[in-house]
């Protein structure tokens, strides 16, 4: 199984210096987590089963990129999708950073709503996809990553049906009212076109919850402890917190030149503590609160002058964005003025560096910190937090950590701060270097312990299995999917057969359910093709609903059409006039009315179907989690008060019906079977009250469920078009 990794960052950037192509290490948590798994794995292995397909890290002239292509495939696996500067204004640091990015941290008001950035963000995701549409074989296991790419699953999908693909956010998942803001069409297609994933996984459970919550809102999909059914499709959602390499980290000190390095950095600390702090320069990541919470610590604790030193890494990043560079500005004058305000010759409370670090300097500077302050005011995971904890070899050492970072869930030990709360982070600061060591040593073995078995293969493997666990689970649903062979032997039976009946409820089946059952009325071509089917020899066409007589007389008065109208209880045979199934009485309708209303009320955007014989409160176009709540408090108030009616409470598809007890579609049904002796029943329905249909018929019957859940019947359609095409398929034989 070869593995398909795909981001916009690949592990090597590319740029030109002097003419000649340079590579070096890209850095952010995305790439150095997958790295050192793809490390792993080709060690394990013994071989490179695996391509890197993403950016390369700068805009590369035509004339070098076949170049650049080469040397990245040879020397690094990686596969370049080269991206022409203008596109990157509007994709990278347009749709990705100044729409996604801030959004999903939950930063509106830096919010970018750009038509042209979309459209961009639209385009680059095919180019990936025409990328990829060279690469990728049938047994390949494609991995996503990121907000960059967050509609390129559903365009592999479409180009390749059954290839696995698996999509993983490296960022928060905002809850609802955030992710809204998006414009419809945009919130629309970047859900739908995730779920063209078979598995969606997100660092916390919360995330998870939110996107799951996103789908039903806006998209009406229904769950299943994070499963969906989309058009066959099985999709799963779930939570995969991101790990490191645990051993690397742990070990970093046994290495002679870091050891040595670490010696030089305590060297240079003369006997000081020192707090330390590593983050890209980025506007969510708290770097002002931080220096504004350590001020206040120096205010507050003149007692710690001279004896601590603030080691503030800042790692470059999109500085083409206005907004990173105001921020760097902000950062340099505030060190300036914590370092004019306090400081003294031979101490400068801040040593502030601003570039990126290699990995032996990196856990150097983890190893000799004294605390570890990560205070991000939103961040998807902070991977930095897990590598200083991972680093003490000798458990000493304390990580304050915010508790907007998706790290906290695993890191439950450290000291948590609310980034925004300035006092808290002075405090947390004197209570950490105070922290007595045997207090460090439980909280950093707890830890580790956790770091340890957690790490980023279990992250990787776990994904990657589930993956193929979803994509087996798919093959064993337990729907039974009508397939084209089916469809064969259908037509053929119907062709033979000297007695047809075909039984076809009416909404949902035959017609797509819409906001008000008023509104779903036959279109012209439904109509004509009933009719026609109406008036094939040897045919008997029934229409099953549970409408009410009126409605079914306005919309189907053709001679040859037999009606079932209120789930069985009127049958009209074609030709003839109405007849009622069974005497009922209705003195129950005002009692039961009142407390429809009563719920009605309490609902908004529910409302109340009055029919002859039963009565149907619809919340299809209500807010779903509250009024599925209400639908079961309603129902239990319902049944008490039927206990010893001759009627039923039954809780169907977003509606609660209250309906006589012993007639339904079943024994209607049982009507027509028993008046002939058919040699070919087709029946297709969408609903509960269609279950007793499909149970009634004979086992040699053509059953047919309209939607992918459990049903008696013997076939799955996902949709009304699919049912209207096998009717017109007996048409023409
Ligand atoms: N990092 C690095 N060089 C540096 C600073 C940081 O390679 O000079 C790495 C660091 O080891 C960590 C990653 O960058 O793995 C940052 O990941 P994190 O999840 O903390 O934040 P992100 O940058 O992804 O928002
Ligand atoms: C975060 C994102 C990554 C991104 C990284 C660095 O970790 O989740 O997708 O690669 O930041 O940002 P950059 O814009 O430089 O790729």
């Amino acid at each position: 199984m070869r593995l398909i990794l795909v981001s916009n960052r690949l592990p090597i950037s590319t740029t030109k210096e002097n003419n000649k192509l340079c590579f070096q290490s890209s850095v952010g948590g995305l790439v150095t987590g997958l790295s050192d798994y793809i490390n792993q794995k080709v060690k394990a292995e013994g071989k490179k089963n695996y391509l890197w397909v993403g950016w390369p890290g700068s805009t590369i002239e035509e004339n070098k990129q076949k170049k650049a292509k080469e040397v990245l495939l040879k020397n690094f696996q990686s596969v370049p999708v080269f991206i022409p500067e203008s596109q990157m204004d509007k994709f990278y640091y347009g749709f990705c950073n100044r729409t996604i990015w801030p959004l999903f941290h939950y930063y509106p008001m830096l919010t970018s709503f750009e038509e042209k950035y979309w459209k961009s963000y639209q385009q680059i995701n095919e180019v990936f996809m025409n990328t990829l549409e060279e690469i990728i074989k049938p047994d390949d296991v494609i991995w996503i990553h990121d907000y960059h790419l967050m509609l390129l699953p559903q365009l592999i999908r479409k180009k390749f049906p059954t290839v696995k693909i698996g999509f993983f956010l490296h960022i928060p998942f905002p809850v609802y009212e955030v992710f809204r803001l998006l414009p419809k069409d945009w919130r629309e297609k970047i859900l739908n076109d995730l779920l063209g994933a078979d598995l969606v996984g997100f660092h916390t459970y919360e995330y998870t919850q939110y996107f799951l919550h996103c789908v039903q809102r806006l998209l009406g999909y229904e769950h299943d402890m994070g499963s969906l059914i989309i058009n066959n499709r099985l999709v799963k959602i779930d939570t995969f917190p991101m790990g490191i390499n645990f051993e690397k980290f742990n070990n970093a000190i046994q290495n002679q030149e870091i050891a040595s390095e670490v010696e030089t950095l305590k060297k240079s600390l003369n006997g000081m503590k020192s707090i330390l702090s590593i983050d890209r320069l980025d506007y969510t990541k708290g770097i002002l609160h931080r220096l504004r919470g350590y001020e206040k610590f120096l205010e507050e604790h003149p007692e710690w002058h001279e004896k601590v030193v603030f080691l503030l890494i800042i790692v470059p990043s999109r500085t083409g964005i206005d907004h990173y560079l105001q921020i760097k500005k902000q950062v340099d004058e505030f060190v300036g003025k914590i370092n004019g305000k306090f400081g003294k010759i031979g101490w400068n409370p801040i040593s502030y560096q601003y570039k990126s670090f290699d990995f032996q300097k990196l856990v150097s500077f983890y190893i000799i910190a004294d605390v570890g302050l990560v205070t991000p005011l939103r961040d998807g995971m902070n991977l930095v937090a897990k590598e200083f904890v991972a680093s003490k070899a000798d458990k000493k050492g304390v990580l304050i950590l915010s508790e907007m970072a998706g790290a906290i869930k695993e890191l439950c030990e450290a000291v948590a701060v609310n980034p925004n709360n300035i006092t808290e982070i002075a405090n947390s600061l004197h209570y950490s270097l105070s922290m007595d060591e045997e207090e460090q040593k439980n909280r950093n073995e707890i830890m580790q312990k956790r770091l340890s078995n957690c790490n980023v293969i279990y992250w990787a493997e776990d994904f990657l299995q589930r993956l193929q666990q979803v994509h087996d689970e798919k093959n064993k649903l337990k729907f039974n999917f009508f397939t084209s062979n089916d469809k064969i032997k259908l037509q053929t039976d119907f062709k033979t057969a000297k007695n047809k009946l075909v039984m076809l409820d009416y909404d949902g089946t035959l017609s797509p359910l819409v906001k008000h059952p008023s509104l779903a009325k036959p279109s012209t071509d439904t109509l004509t093709l009933l009719k026609e089917l109406s008036l094939l020899e040897t045919m008997d066409l029934v229409i099953t609903s549970g409408r009410d007589k009126a409605t079914l007389n306005k919309w189907f008065s053709l001679p040859k059409i037999n009606l079932i109208a209120e789930h069985g209880i009127w049958i009209k045979y074609a030709g003839k006039e109405w007849e009622i199934q069974k005497e009922t009485t209705n003195d129950w309708r005002p009692q039961i009315i009142n407390i429809l209303q009563t719920y009605t009320n309490r609902v908004p955007g529910s409302f109340i179907e009055e029919k002859e014989y039963s009565l149907c409160w619809h919340y299809r176009n209500c807010y779903q989690e509250v009024a599925k709540i209400k639908s079961k408090e309603l129902a239990d108030d319902l049944i008490s008060f039927v206990a010893n009616k001759d009627l039923q409470v039954v809780q169907g598809s977003k509606i609660v019906e209250i309906r006589n007890t012993s007639v339904n579609k079943g024994t209607a049904a049982l009507s027509f079977l028993s008046k002939k002796d058919y040699d070919f029943i087709l029946a297709a329905g969408d609903d509960y009250t269609d279950e007793d249909l499909f149970a009634a018929l004979p086992q040699t019957c053509y059953s047919i469920k309209v939607g992918m859940s459990q049903s008696k019947a013997k076939f799955n359609i996902d949709n009304c078009g699919s049912l209207i095409e096998i009717l017109k398929s007996l048409l023409l034989l």
